[in-house]
């Protein structure tokens, strides 16, 4: 089947089989990643802009090393010094952005929709790098191929999704991926951060820790996004570590082989122990390598790349 889109807006839009192909693609890519070279000529003459209006370590810096090994030109826009600070919008910023020759643009906003919003004014490829609190496809894809790496199938797989819900991006993209691929997810924390509407995504909800946690085969951590909260969700952060922090004791609820995820940025001590998140049971870094070889997969599918040609002209 060939690919067929040419923006990637959220995860939820995606077919279980185009999912299948943005992870297969992924895999050839991280093969690249392995050798001594890693650049392949995929979109030699293509220039990418990170057009990133919202702060990032991870998703900005892993989307310039798969443009670079890509061997596309690459530009990060500097929103600080930008004329976004002197009120421009930003259909014009990025339009200006398409005029000066780019061929894909990459947004990260905190507006949701921003991404499908610059998909209907623009004619170059839109790729979704997080908006708001309503998808982050590129994070979920690294996790679900991450997750494929470390267990093969994910049909009847139990993963619990632990933290802040209500406002994860990262949450809602997993849950679309996951559901989609046949895996149970279960999401727990407190229920102001968990509310039981979820459940009409097809997940189950928790607010109890330990029962959410017997028979995991994955624990995916998240961060409480204060920047997206307007009002308190719990008394305090001891409060809710106290409650919902991953920590030693708890983890020996959770099956001994049983991974333990989190897509940074990390706040040790917080929702998990600073020792479990470098313990052999976490995955967290490798989740961070894996995000190179999705998004060249991103760019490269985007920007009119097919599946199937990925394994030898590029090689
Ligand atoms: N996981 C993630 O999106 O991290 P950054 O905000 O650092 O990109």
């Amino acid at each position: 089947m060939p690919w067929q889109r040419k923006h990637l807006l959220t995860i939820e839009e995606l077919s279980r089989a185009e999912i299948g192909q943005l992870l297969a693609t992924a895999g050839a890519f991280r093969r690249i990643l392995d050798r001594k070279v890693k650049k392949v000529p995929a979109l030699r003459g293509k220039t990418i802009v990170n057009l990133f209006l919202e702060p990032s370590t991870r998703t900005r810096l892993s989307f310039e090393m798969a443009a670079k090994f890509l061997s596309a030109d690459v530009i990060s826009f500097d929103a600080a010094s930008s004329s976004t600070s002197k009120g421009e919008t930003l259909r014009d910023t990025a339009q200006n952005i398409q005029a000066l020759s780019a061929d894909v643009i990459v947004l990260r906003h905190s507006a949701s929709g921003s991404p499908l919003y610059l998909s209907r004014v623009l004619d170059i490829p839109v790729i979704n790098a997080g908006d708001g609190a309503h998808e982050h496809p590129t994070q979920a894809l690294l996790d679900v191929f991450t997750m494929h790496e470390k267990l093969g199938d994910l049909q009847g797989r139990k993963i619990v999704i632990l933290g802040d819900i209500l406002f994860s991006r990262v949450a809602r993209s997993n849950i679309h991926a996951l559901t989609k691929l046949g895996a149970n997810v279960t999401i727990v924390g407190p229920s102001t951060l968990v509310p039981h509407w979820f459940e009409s995504l097809g997940v189950q909800v928790s607010h109890n820790l330990r029962s959410a946690l017997a028979d995991a085969d994955v624990v995916m951590l998240l961060r409480i996004q204060h920047e997206r909260q307007a009002s308190s969700h719990f008394p305090s952060l001891g409060e809710y570590t106290s409650m919902f922090g991953l920590n030693q004791a708890r983890a020996e609820w959770i099956k001994p082989d049983a991974i333990i995820m989190h897509p940074g940025p990390i706040k040790r001590g917080v929702e998990i122990d600073s020792a479990l998140a470098d313990s052999p049971r976490s995955v967290i870094l490798q989740q961070v390598t894996n995000g190179i070889a999705v998004r060249m997969a991103a760019l490269y599918l985007c920007s009119g790349g097919q599946p199937e040609h990925v394994t030898t002209p590029l090689e």
